[in-house]
């Protein structure tokens, strides 16, 4: 048997990155989620995957989406992975997205950037996996520090471990 208290806790223990989540709203404002549940999931094709509550205020918009995209933070985008997780607004500022041809909102600053169809979607127990089609990929070539979150907090990479 196990209690929640004792799986999320134990499921903390896996460092991860940090992403956003942006997409158009059902009022066509750009909005943004952030997650750690981002996962590779294949190459051929490429897919992707990542999941979202149940209890979420975007819920109702999430699965009205046909298009998304994974922004995966650097360490210095912390107050913006804040916003995007309180209950508060979702909805992007103008400054803080790309001016791109792409059909959901780009992160500016992100460390990589991942451009989804829906493929698939999966109820699973109180989350939502979304498995993405990814059209198109940009990434940084310069060293730049992720975002890391490990047992609850906000971490950063130990430099020469
Ligand atoms: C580091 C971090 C990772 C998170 N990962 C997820 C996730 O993978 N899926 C999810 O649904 N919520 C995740 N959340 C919580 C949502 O960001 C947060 O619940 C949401 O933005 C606020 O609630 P709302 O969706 O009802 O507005 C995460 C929060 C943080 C700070």
């Amino acid at each position: 048997m196990t209690n929640p208290l004792d799986l999320r806790q134990a499921f903390g223990h896996f460092g991860t990155g940090v992403a956003i989540i942006g997409f158009y709203n059902r009022e066509n404002r750009p909005v943004g989620l952030t997650i750690n549940s981002f996962a590779s999931v294949s190459l051929e094709p490429a897919l992707l995957s990542w999941c979202l509550a149940n209890e979420s205020q975007l819920y109702d918009d999430v699965e009205a989406v046909s298009r998304f995209s994974v922004n995966i933070l650097a360490a210095d985008q912390i107050d913006l992975s804040n916003r995007m997780a309180g209950s508060g607004s979702h909805v992007f500022e103008a400054g803080e997205i790309e001016a791109t041809n792409d059909s959901a909102p780009a992160i500016k600053g992100a460390l990589a950037h991942f451009d989804c169809h829906v493929h698939n979607k999966v109820e699973a127990g109180d989350h939502l996996m979304l498995i993405g089609g990814i059209d198109g990929v940009r990434h940084c070539t310069e060293q730049r520090a992720p975002l890391i979150y490990f047992r609850g907090a906000y971490t950063a990479l130990a430099e020469n471990a």
